[in-house]
């Protein structure tokens, strides 16, 4: 069996509370309304990825508590792929006794801006002897994606390790963590930053044109073949080893609901039109330019992984 695409990161169950603001410090509000989604990024990459068509593998743990069975089910039972319930395989997906299921904590305001609280869980016990068994879909995977919320070293061997197995791979520093290892840029193939990691990342404010050109050639000095910095409702900028010209690649403006997730939207489908479309600078800025109309179609509607919606639920034009 193979994979286009395996997703190395985290599972975790998102409590939403909607409200029409942030309350303030020692402050009790009364919430909108409250639900139960699922998140993580990792879950999330792998979704997005699955939903525009990819075949997939995640590879995650999650705890063997309510939260945990009820995230399996639902994976489980995802309609989405070809040919089987789900396009997401499950068989690198573990739970554990020794640790509860990841829990983000969210709200979200009427702005649809957000603030998020993760205790991590059961991610934080997907250790780099976890991956043995994933070996064999990481060896043959078209893609290898991973973020930061699973242990730094669990991300910085699967990085390691697609770059010993010639595989491409995206790596996304969320969230943002400081004083990263330098190896994680060495390793990585794609980086794919929002605006605050990549300050992180660089050590200076990204916040101008000209802050993110200097911000893309600093990461491409520095290891990767690609640099993607994306920034929210203005789109994403990236550039290359090979083509260092910074390219910008805009979006139309829409009605924020929820961002939340919307990064992920983002990974998720910039892995599946890579894959679908290799090589080439050109095929690149088309897949940077589909990934930015499909996460800005997520922000429209609530949640993160509940607003990524299947291509065939979509416009056949959407993405022309
Ligand atoms: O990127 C969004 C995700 O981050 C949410 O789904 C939440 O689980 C947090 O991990
Ligand atoms: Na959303």
């Amino acid at each position: 069996k193979m994979w286009d695409i395996v997703v190395v990161g985290s599972m975790m169950m998102d409590l939403v509370s909607t409200v029409e603001r942030l309350p303030k410090v020692g402050e009790t509000i009364h919430g909108i309304s409250f639900e139960h989604n699922y998140g993580g990024k990792g879950a999330n990459q792998c979704v997005a990825a699955a939903s525009l068509g990819a075949t997939t593998a995640m590879v995650g743990l999650v705890g063997e508590d309510s939260y945990g069975k009820k995230y399996l089910r639902h994976l489980r039972e995802l309609e989405i792929g070809e040919g089987s319930t789900s396009g997401i395989d499950l068989e690198q997906v573990f739970q554990t006794s020794k640790a509860m299921t990841g829990i983000a904590s969210i709200w979200v305001d009427g702005q649809g801006n957000n603030s998020i609280i993760i205790t991590a869980g059961a991610n934080s016990d997907l250790k780099v002897s976890d991956l043995k068994g994933a070996d064999h879909l990481l060896k043959k995977a078209k893609m290898i994606v991973c973020q930061l919320e699973i242990p730094i070293e669990t991300t910085l061997e699967v990085l390691r390790r697609a770059k010993e197995y010639g595989c491409r791979s995206i790596f996304n520093p969320a969230p943002a963590v400081k004083d990263l290892p330098a190896e994680f840029l060495s390793y990585s193939d794609i980086l794919c930053a929002n605006e605050t990691e990549a300050e992180l990342l660089c050590g200076f404010p990204v916040d101008t044109d000209d802050a993110c050109q200097r911000a893309l050639a600093f990461l491409l000095e520095r290891g990767p073949n690609t640099a993607i910095i994306t920034l929210g409702e203005r789109g994403a900028v990236f550039a290359t080893k090979d083509s260092p010209k910074t390219q910008f690649v805009t979006v139309d403006q829409v009605k924020v609901v929820d961002t939340t997730g919307a990064g992920d939207a983002f990974v998720g489908a910039l892995a599946h039109f890579l894959v679908a479309d290799p090589e080439g600078e050109g095929k690149l800025r088309e897949a940077v330019r589909k990934a930015c109309k499909y996460a800005s179609l997520t922000v429209q509607f609530p949640g993160s992984q509940k607003s990524f919606p299947a291509i065939e639920n979509m416009m056949a034009d959407f993405f022309d």
